[in-house]
Formats: structure tokens, C-alpha cells, sequence
């Protein structure tokens, strides 16, 4: 359980790629009537469009690699670390490709989103947009979930749904769902940071209990 806080809410965002889901929470943070800052950006590998994003912005930044850690266990309790000195109210995973592990769970779970490019629980994974596809479903979108131990089964926050068209192929479903999940992300961040919320079960209520 989380409850609003009368300053705004502290985002540290987690990346693997572009960081278009980061630029537009970066844009929507500048009305400071948002509810929300991003504090600091990391990822799981260096030359990331998003870390250049957060350093042009003038934010703080971080790079945890897997491979520079003996264990996955030893990289899961750095990135615990970089994480927490940031004291995040909310830990946002913007297209972060790694599984976070039970240390990270442990200290932010409940507190850690991930936006999926899917409408779970079907097609988690790497590859929402051509499982959903290939398997001939007229309705992708994306989910938006408090990530838990397992593979893209978490709590769901919210849920887009996007039509696919006769003449869609990977890259043109995908960049559409990308604009509906971004405005989803941005939309759906600032209520949490706004109104807190709780999670009952596999529930997430967004505001103040009733
Ligand atoms: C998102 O579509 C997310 O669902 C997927 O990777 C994409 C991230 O894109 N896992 P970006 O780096 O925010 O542009």
C-alpha cells in the first residue's frame, strides 16, 4: 500500500532501449501539477537512448550490467543498491529486458511497474506484438503491471487495447501499440503518484480506501 505524498512522487525508470515510454514521462513531468519527478535513470547496458535522454536532461544515471557481476545474485543486489540510494516512491521499468531478482522484489516490490507491449496474460515474453499476431488476434494493446516474481504476471494497473488491422505486420503493430502504451504509462503514473493506491490480491485500487 502506498498513500500520496504531499511532494512529488520520486520515479527512478529502468531501461534496455530508446526510451521513448521515458521521454514521454519526462515531458509529462514538467507540469509540476504531474505528481511526479524522475529522479534518476538506469539500465542494464551501456549506450542506451534512454541514459542519453536522462544525462541531457541533467538527471542522475546508472549502468548495472549483468556480465560485470560473478553471479546474478551479486547483480540483483547492486542494482538493489543503485536503485535504492535514489529512494524511490515508484520504480518504473521502461522497457528494462532483464528480470529483476528476490532481493530487488523484496525492497521494491509492490513498487516496481512494467508496461508490457501485450494485453496479458496473453503473450508475455519478449515478443507481445508478434506472438499476438501470428496467433491472429484482432485485439493487442498493452499492459501495465506491479511486477512480481514471475514472467509478466503481476497485479494489473491498466490495460489498452489496440486494434490490429488486415494489413498490420510486426513493426507497424508494434509502433502502434507503443503510442497507446506510452499515453497509458504517462496516464496511469501520475494517478498512482497523485492518488496512491493498493494492491488486494491481484487487484490494484488506485486512490484512498473507500
Ligand atoms: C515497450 O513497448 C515495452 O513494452 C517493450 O519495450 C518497449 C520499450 O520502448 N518491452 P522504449 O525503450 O520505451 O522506446
Amino acid at each position: 500500500m502506498s498513500v500520496p505524498t504531499p511532494r512529488p512522487a520520486r520515479l527512478v525508470v529502468l531501461v534496455s532501449g530508446g526510451g521513448s515510454n521515458l521521454a514521454a514521462l519526462l515531458e509529462a513531468t514538467r507540469d509540476p501539477g504531474y505528481g511526479a519527478q524522475v529522479i534518476a535513470v538506469g539500465a542494464d547496458r551501456e549506450g542506451t537512448g534512454g541514459v542519453d535522454l536522462a544525462k541531457a536532461a541533467g538527471l542522475a544515471t546508472f549502468v548495472e550490467r549483468l556480465g560485470d557481476h560473478a553471479s546474478r545474485e551479486e547483480w540483483d543486489a547492486a542494482l538493489t543498491a543503485q536503485v535504492a540510494a535514489h529512494e524511490p516512491d515508484l520504480v518504473v521499468s521502461a522497457g528494462f529486458l532483464k528480470l529483476c531478482g528476490p532481493r530487488f522484489l523484496e525492497r521494491f516490490g509492490g513498487r516496481y511497474i512494467n508496461t508490457h507491449n501485450a494485453l496479458l496474460p496473453a503473450f508475455p515474453g519478449i515478443h507481445g506484438p508478434r506472438d499476438a499476431l501470428a496467433y491472429g488476434v484482432r485485439l493487442a494493446g498493452a499492459t501495465l503491471f506491479f511486477v512480481d516474481a514471475g514472467v509478466d504476471t503481476g497485479a494489473i494497473v491498466a490495460q489498452v487495447a489496440v486494434p490490429v488491422l488486415d494489413d498490420d505486420d510486426v513493426a507497424t503493430l508494434t509502433e502502434r501499440i507503443k503510442v497507446a502504451e506510452r499515453a497509458q504509462l504517462v496516464e496511469q503514473v501520475g494517478r498512482l503518484a497523485r492518488e496512491g493506491w493498493r494492491i488486494e490480491g491481484r487487484r490494484v485500487m488506485v486512490g484512498p480506501a473507500r
